[in-house]
């Protein structure tokens, strides 16, 4: 009797260690598959500060090479290698410089409030955001900026309506034509119509009058779409980077 308790306790020793190697082995095989599959990624422990240069030369950007609502869009990648960003130089209908303010903007998601980047360079019209659309990721040219005026899809009621309350101008928009997500770059890339819940995130600009140069040095508001944080979920820049290229793509409104 003791013996058949030994032997059975024996077996089911042996199922045990035979079923715990098999998970094992199923556990690596899984492992090196999610390891080939999933690119590993490198973040950062602070916002780098780099110079926007022009992505032909090289040289540093200059106020000039910014066009006043450009038809074109103006990316370049901070805080790692994979986050586009729009570069916009904001204008009013006559494409005259519109100096933006920081103020409160309200993430309708959360109800959490940000304070927005001010726009910088002489004009203090130069400003920045991610250009990852925050409902579910697109990326320029499908999202981009529409110069004011210019006529938004599904939305036609933006341009006829879209009037600041202070001095009548007509105003552009940054809208996403995945699914019809519009942002208001005046206003901290605040959300205009959803399906967003979130605003851009904002990007901070630092202008350099002496030499008339542009650096990023971080980024305010909501987490960049799709990663756990802004400094990780991607590729940093080479260590010693000090610019990052700015890129004219052309766009179809
Ligand atoms: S991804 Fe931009 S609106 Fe959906």
């Amino acid at each position: 009797m003791d013996e058949e308790r030994i032997d059975n306790g024996k077996r089911n020793f042996l199922k045990a260690m035979i079923v715990i190697s098999a998970g094992a082995a199923v556990a690596g095989v899984v492992k090196g598959l999610v390891s080939n599959i999933i690119p590993p990624t490198t973040g950062l422990t602070a916002f780098p500060t780099l110079v926007l240069v022009d992505s032909d030369t090289g040289l540093p950007i200059h106020t000039s090479d910014i066009t006043v609502n450009s038809t074109k869009a103006y990316v370049y990648y901070y805080p790692l290698q994979n986050d586009p960003n729009f570069l916009i130089r904001l204008g009013d209908q006559n494409n005259n410089d519109v100096k933006v303010v920081s103020k409160p903007v309200v993430v309708p998601a959360t109800g959490r409030v940000f304070t927005s980047a001010a726009g910088v360079g002489p004009y203090g019209s130069v400003i920045s955001s991610s250009a990852i659309c925050q409902h579910l990721g697109c990326i320029p040219p499908i999202i981009h900026y529409y110069t004011p005026g210019t006529p938004i899809p599904g939305h036609p009621t933006l341009v006829s309506d879209q009037k600041n309350a202070q001095n009548g101008m007509l105003t552009g928009y940054v809208h996403c034509n995945c699914h019809g997500s519009t942002y208001d770059p005046y206003n901290g890339f605040a959300v205009v119509t959803g399906p967003t819940a979130h605003p851009l995130p904002n990007t901070i600009l630092e202008y350099e009058s002496t030499s008339d140069t542009y650096r990023v040095k971080s980024m305010v508001g909501p987490t960049i779409y799709g990663k756990p944080n802004d400094l990780s979920g991607g590729t940093a820049f080479p260590s010693g980077t000090t610019t990052t290229p700015v890129n004219k793509i052309s766009v179809v409104s």
